[in-house]
């Protein structure tokens, strides 16, 4: 018989958000009336069609596979240059931030990218992540080996959780002592908070102060809305020397099932071997990448590349709005309701503090059995989500308005 690897056997319960999925299935088999008029606001999902341009380039892409002229099999598997040199350019370098072609790496998603990063990464590193947390961080480094047992509020042994709370705004501090790899997120999933300047200023100089990697997962940066919140962790000088960078296509053009994204490792962003000499960690992402990915798929990467066009840009604008304006209309119905809420202005997601002392979970039957509408309660993303819960923004203006309607009713 093979030995499995022991370490699933610590992950707790199953992956939140199929685990959401579960629960909701129970209730709407239980209560089919109710499953007719359910709004689900829990796995932050786009709702919106695919912008006319990323249609449009995909179209032309899939005829040119149908000729033998332009046919192509396999492409590059960090990406197509083309693709790779409009990412850095529009995403960076017209931001007046240095970052070269051959350092974006194109992907199916930051999901993954944020678990594979472990790849790369030695056994002996000690890891913080910010709590509450997007689980994929956590589970990952579970499965990797990376942490003990959890306790009984599900915190692993060998993590260092970082609390984000009301005082600190969900936007932790460095730690007092050292660790060697941290995730931030910013903006946030889940809390919707973003960090600033200065608190993006104070990780770098922590990060290089002792020697840690930061990676810095900006899958939501499209809904910065308010100046001064940096939009990449290498706006902050110094950045370049500590941090990995992942972004997605999924949240601006819509691509949750279309699939594709990017990270960025630069080249002068060193880590130490076993034996303690320092080495550049941009080779070996490129070596995992190679081995294990076989890349995106052409007619994927032309929808993305499509997305950087004068009418593309202009597109997700639109759809980036359309989901603010609902986030809007969302946290408005909180506050009718009396319901302190952080979040929903530079990120799609809206962070709520659980009325009258209930649980996360609790007000999460609340919400399903009474308004009829999905959210994430949030003890899913960390012992110091309990007490919270999340309200997606991502659907049509027409739920987010009745799912407002709903919350100020209850
Ligand atoms: C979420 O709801 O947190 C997101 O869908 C997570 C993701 O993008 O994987």
């Amino acid at each position: 018989m093979a030995f499995l690897n022991d370490n699933y056997l610590k992950l707790k319960a199953g992956y939140l958000f199929p685990e959401i999925g579960r629960r909701v299935k129970a209730f709407t088999d239980a209560n089919p009336e109710a499953a007719k008029r359910l709004i689900r606001c829990g796995i932050g999902d786009v709702t919106e069609p695919l912008p006319e341009a990323v249609r449009t380039a995909m179209h032309k892409a899939v005829d040119e596979l149908g000729e033998r002229a332009s046919f192509k099999g396999y492409g590059p598997e960090q990406g197509y240059e083309w693709l790779r040199a409009a990412i850095a350019m529009n995403d960076y370098r017209a931001h007046g931030i240095e970052v070269a072609d051959d350092e974006i790496i194109v992907s199916d998603g930051s999901k993954c990218d944020t678990g594979n990063i472990l790849d790369i990464l030695g056994a002996a590193n000690v890891i913080a992540v910010t709590d509450p947390v997007y689980p994929v961080y956590v589970d990952t480094n579970v499965m990797a080996g990376n942490t003990g047992e959890a306790d009984a509020h599900g915190a692993y042994g060998r993590l260092v959780y970082l609390a984000g709370n009301e005082a600190n705004g969900f936007i932790p501090p460095p730690p007092r002592g050292r660790v060697d790899v941290v995730y931030l997120c910013s903006p946030n999933n889940p809390t919707g908070s973003a960090a600033t300047r200065a608190q993006l200023e104070e990780w770098v100089a922590y990060a290089r102060a002792n020697e840690t990697l930061i990676l810095f997962d900006a899958a939501y940066e499209a809904y910065i809305t308010e100046p001064g919140v940096p939009h990449s962790i290498y706006e902050i000088p110094g950045a370049r020397e500590c941090a990995i960078e992942f972004r997605s296509f999924s949240k601006n053009g819509g691509f949750t099932g279309v699939r594709c994204a990017f990270v960025v490792v630069p080249k002068t962003l060193m880590a130490r071997t076993a034996s303690g000499e320092s080495k550049p960690l941009h080779p070996l992402w490129l070596r995992r990448q190679t081995t294990k990915f076989n890349g995106v798929s052409y007619i994927v990467q032309r929808g993305a590349e499509a997305l950087y066009s004068p009418g593309g840009k202009a597109q997700v604008r639109a759809l980036v709005e359309h989901y603010l304006g609902n986030a809007a209309v969302l946290r408005e119905g909180a506050h009718k309701a009396g319901w302190p809420t952080w979040g929903g202005v530079n990120a799609p997601y809206i962070w709520v503090k659980c009325p009258g002392g209930l649980t996360s979970w609790e007000m999460f039957d609340k919400m399903i059995g009474k308004a009829n509408v999905v959210i994430t309660p949030g003890a899913g993303f960390g012992a110091a989500g309990e007490g919270y819960f999340r309200i997606s923004a991502f659907n049509s203006r027409a739920n987010a308005e009745e799912v407002a309607r709903r919350i100020i009713a209850l």
